[in-house]
């Protein structure tokens, strides 16, 4: 059924509530004089509002030509202004590109402005007109005749929406408490890259992400909204006169809105991803337990870790490296005292079926002579340059031409490869592919402080940014008001505005203001990365970490929320960051377990490290000069730590499952219980457990308050309890249980009746959990579920056919394995050794598979719990039945 959304449209006049003018010091510099200075504001009621008559009008009728609408629109009144430089004439598109999406976008009709270089897939036009949209097009018509809510100057655009939901999600990446939004607080927050660690405050984080999603009332119908724009912004959702509203500003670029609507919020996800690009399918061994920290001595003290490790039977899949390993902090470079040993300890890791993965920063130190990456990338050319050369500053290091200069974590100044340019790829590939014939291999590549971050900017010490209006915009964002902004500007803590970008990757030669793309380092980096993986690494996955990313890298890149404190506030502050990151397109996400910043204690690391255990992305890592907190160092953490992600590795397969679905459909892994639940508004607001998919539900410990008991949410239906086969619940409206759990005991963990979730033997590594037999958990009385099986390693395995693919389907106490693809020449076949079935009522009186009786002592039956247990020896090459007799 087609809906109406109101997007928009109104500033002042057609609204009762004032809106708040943006004045350049935020709105509690707000006095009388000030507000005079700006002919766009009013004083009103002791504030300082926007004027009527700020904003634009339709000049001429709307053009409709087939999917696409046209409007002119014009200043409403030319005199008046926030900024100066106003644009005179917008013209704005409206494209229905299908039922589910439509774009709506504002250009100057006179100029042309800068654009996101971020390709999104959407047909191209004409398209079809929808046969069945899920919106439709209107004008708002107000007193003035028809009005848009839009100010457009040349380094600032405002507008306000109004919403069609008061359930709303999203916008990051920030450090937001809670996963809704909170409209009554109505907080306006800053977005833009940068790589100060995150804490308590009102800030803007490491990514750029203007993606938003609301859940409307009954039945769940949801909308999302893409706010293409790379400049530095601000968005405030609050309640205008008890209307769900936005306000946005940005302060450059164009405003470019793609619009995304479905019967639920996953569609919509699912929509958005489609739209942004899926993302990249990680290795399995990606999704095993990962260890790290800043600080390791040397290669001898990773080992002893790993002997720790070992000796716990902690499982672990992937040990990473920090600069620790670096000389000198030095990409591409290994420390030839502590580790020169490396590339050994890196094939030992391989022997033993793990993996490496160092890290590797952005600056490229100018110690030209002693440096070949630095030396070959001027003689390539490959960094960012100042706009013109009379602002190279006069102590400019010596050989560093007219490169842009700043201080990272290296002695000698640092360099910023440009990677919009072709030769910079090209230099990138070849420094990757030098470093893994020295070191043996890394496995993956973990791409950090790609804010980019540098040292002291415009702060003393540091490199000092020339006054020009990029990097002192007239409306710089709520940004450079933040305690953790010393100096106060835009270009806090990373390179200057003022700087160009030459691009020649997509075909066009051009080149960007850092201004503009300064939010797409990370993601420009993680591209350049993939494609050095892929001209390296002959046909492997690989794992790219990286600390900033943009719309779309998830297509490249798995993302960890950076810089967290051992606290338990960022502990649980971690579930809303890993649920915000699955909404953008990066279901391979994770934090820093048990806590980067500061000491962790023993009862936390022990919480982190069961909740961590399900974090999609699950890595324990720590910086240096902290206590150690590798989960070996307790017993009790380790028991834990035992128990937590040996069900972790048990379920690999259903997550590996997941994982596909997402890079191929767009779906989620990680799941808030609204999201799964659209249709019941009191989950909206539950941001302390998560599911996988939609048949496991964790139930953390996230407070220090409640170590050991939860209040488990549960949605209506039929859950077990993992932990001990019991039925937990089972209602047909959602319900709360509070649930006792002693520091010895691993968190709720539970199955949705329904489900039929194939799982593993566990073990203490991916390469030999692989090739343990399948069991597969079946929920109630009727459940389905599939499998998703490759080599875990190779790229392009679905699109090449070179996979298994089952799907499971239970009920009349029937159970059918049905295969549906089976190209499994690069393995031996699986096999089916257990079937777990959850909630059976009675004892059968034999089972058997494809007809043959099994024989009695294959089947347990626990009448206390329900829990029928049937060992088998089933191919899983053929299609099988399996029965319960009664
Ligand atoms: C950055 C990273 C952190 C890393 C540290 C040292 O702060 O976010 O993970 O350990 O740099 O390289």
């Amino acid at each position: 059924m087609a809906r109406l959304w109101t997007l928009l449209a109104l500033l002042g006049a057609a609204v009762s509530a004032p809106l708040e003018c943006p004045l350049p010091d935020g709105p509690d510099s707000a006095d009388e004089a000030t507000c005079g200075l700006y002919s766009a504001c009013v004083w009103e009621q002791g504030g300082c509002q926007l004027a009527d008559r700020v904003g634009y009008q339709l000049l001429e009728p709307p053009l409709v030509i087939h999917t696409l609408y046209e409007l002119l629109l014009g200043r409403r009144d030319s005199e008046i202004t926030m900024f100066g430089d106003d644009v005179e004439r917008l013209t704005v598109t409206a494209v229905e590109y299908d039922d589910n999406r439509m774009a709506l976008t504002y250009r100057d009709t006179d100029a042309a402005r800068y654009e996101v270089p971020v390709e999104l897939d959407v047909p191209p036009l004409p398209t079809p007109p929808p046969s069945d949209p899920q919106y439709a097009i209107t004008l708002t018509a107000t007193e003035a005749g028809q009005t848009f809510g839009v100010q457009s100057g040349d380094q600032f655009i405002e507008a306000t929406f109004l919403l069609g939901a008061a359930d709303l999600y999203g916008f990051g990446e920030n450090n937001h408490d809670s996963f809704r939004h909170d409209l009554e607080a109505g907080v306006t927050w800053p977005i833009f890259a940068n790589g100060h660690m995150p804490g308590d405050e009102i800030e803007n984080s490491y990514g750029v992400h203007p993606f938003f999603l609301g859940i409307e009332d009954d039945p769940g119908s949801s909308f999302g909204v893409l706010i293409l724009n790379s400049n530095a912004m601000e968005y405030r959702l609050f309640l205008l006169d008890g209307v769900p509203a936005l306000t946005y500003r940005t302060t450059g670029g164009i405003l470019d809105l793609y619009l995304f609507f479905g019967d639920s919020p996953l569609e919509v996800l699912q929509q958005y991803h489609r739209t942004i690009g899926l993302p990249v399918m990680p290795p399995y061994w990606g999704l095993g337990f990962q260890l790290c920290r800043w600080g390791y001595k040397s290669v001898q003290d990773i080992r002893d870790v790993r002997q720790r490790m070992k000796a716990a039977q902690i499982p672990q899949d992937v040990q990473w490296a920090d600069i620790d390993y670096m000389n000198g902090s030095r990409d591409f470079t290994i420390d030839p005292v502590n580790f020169k040993d490396l590339p050994d300890f890196i094939s030992e890791l391989h022997e033993e079926g793990i993996r490496f993965v160092p890290i590797y920063d952005p600056t490229i130190a100018a110690d030209f002579g002693i440096y070949g990456p630095a030396d070959r990338g001027v003689e390539q050319d490959v960094f960012v340059g100042w706009l013109n050369s009379s602002l190279v500053p006069e102590n400019q290091c010596e050989g560093c031409k007219d490169y842009i200069v700043a201080k990272e974590r290296t002695s000698a100044p640092g360099l910023f490869p440009n990677f919009f340019a072709n030769r910079t790829l090209q230099w990138w590939i070849d420094e990757i592919r030098r470093f893994i014939a020295v070191a043996g291999g890394p496995d993956g590549f973990w791409i950090d402080v790609n804010e980019p971050a540098a040292i002291n900017t415009n702060a003393k010490g540091g490199l000092q940014c020339p006054h020009t209006p990029l990097d002192y915009p007239p409306y710089p964002t709520r940004f450079v008001r933040f305690a953790f902004n010393p100096s106060g500007t835009v270009a806090d803590h990373t390179i200057c505005m003022a700087s160009v970008h030459e691009a020649d990757l997509d075909g066009a030669t051009t080149s960007y203001y850092h201004y503009d793309v300064h939010s797409l380092y990370g993601w420009s980096e993680s591209r350049a990365t993939r494609a050095a993986v892929r001209a390296t690494m002959a046909g492997r996955r690989s794992l790219i970490l990286s600390r900033s990313t943009f719309v779309g890298a998830g297509r490249w890149a798995t993302h960890w929320t950076g810089d967290n404190t051992a606290r338990w506030s960022d502990m649980k502050r971690s579930v809303v960051g890993i649920l915000e990151f699955s909404m953008f397109g990066f279901p391979h996400v994770g934090a820093d377990i048990c806590g980067f910043g500061g000491d962790t204690s023993e009862h936390l690391c022990l919480r982190w490290m069961q909740l961590g255990a399900f974090y999609p992305f699950s890595r324990n890592h720590n910086a240096i000069e902290n206590i150690d907190q590798d989960p070996a160092v307790w017993p009790s953490v380790a028991a834990a730590a035992r128990d937590a992600l040996g069900l972790r590795y048990r379920l690999l397969p259903y997550l590996y499952t997941l994982f596909w679905r997402a890079s191929e459909m767009g779906e989620t892994v990680t799941r808030p219980l609204a999201f799964q639940f659209p249709s019941d508004p009191t989950l909206r607001g539950v941001d302390t457990q998560f599911l996988w998919g939609d048949a496991v539900m964790v139930a953390p410990i996230l407070d220090e308050a409640s170590m050991t008991f939860v209040h488990v949410t549960f949605p209506a239906g039929q859950w077990w309890d993992l932990r001990s086969g019991a039925l937990a619940y089972d209602a047909d409206h959602s319900g709360g249980v509070l649930y006792q759990v002693a520091l010895d005991e691993m968190i709720p963990v539970f199955g949705r009746g329904g489900a039929a979730v194939p799982t593993q033997r566990n073990a203490t590594t991916t390469a030999a959990s692989r090739a343990n037999p399948f069991s597969l958990a079946v929920f109630g009385s009727q459940a389905t579920g599939m499998l998703f099986w490759d080599d875990g390693e190779t790229t392009d395995t679905f699109k090449d056919g070179s996979f298994y693919h089952c799907l499971f389907h239970f009920s009349d106490n029937t159970l059918d394995i049905q295969v549906t693809h089976n190209d499994t020449q690069w393995m031996p076949d699986p096999t089916l050794s257990e079937i777990s079935f959850y909630g059976v009522p009675s004892e059968p009186s034999s089972v058997s598979a494809d007809g043959v009786p099994l024989p009695a002592d294959s089947v347990v039956y626990e009448p206390a719990t329900g829990l029928l247990t049937v060992h088998t020896q089933l191919g899983m090459e053929a299609d099988h039945r399996v029965v319960l007799n009664y």
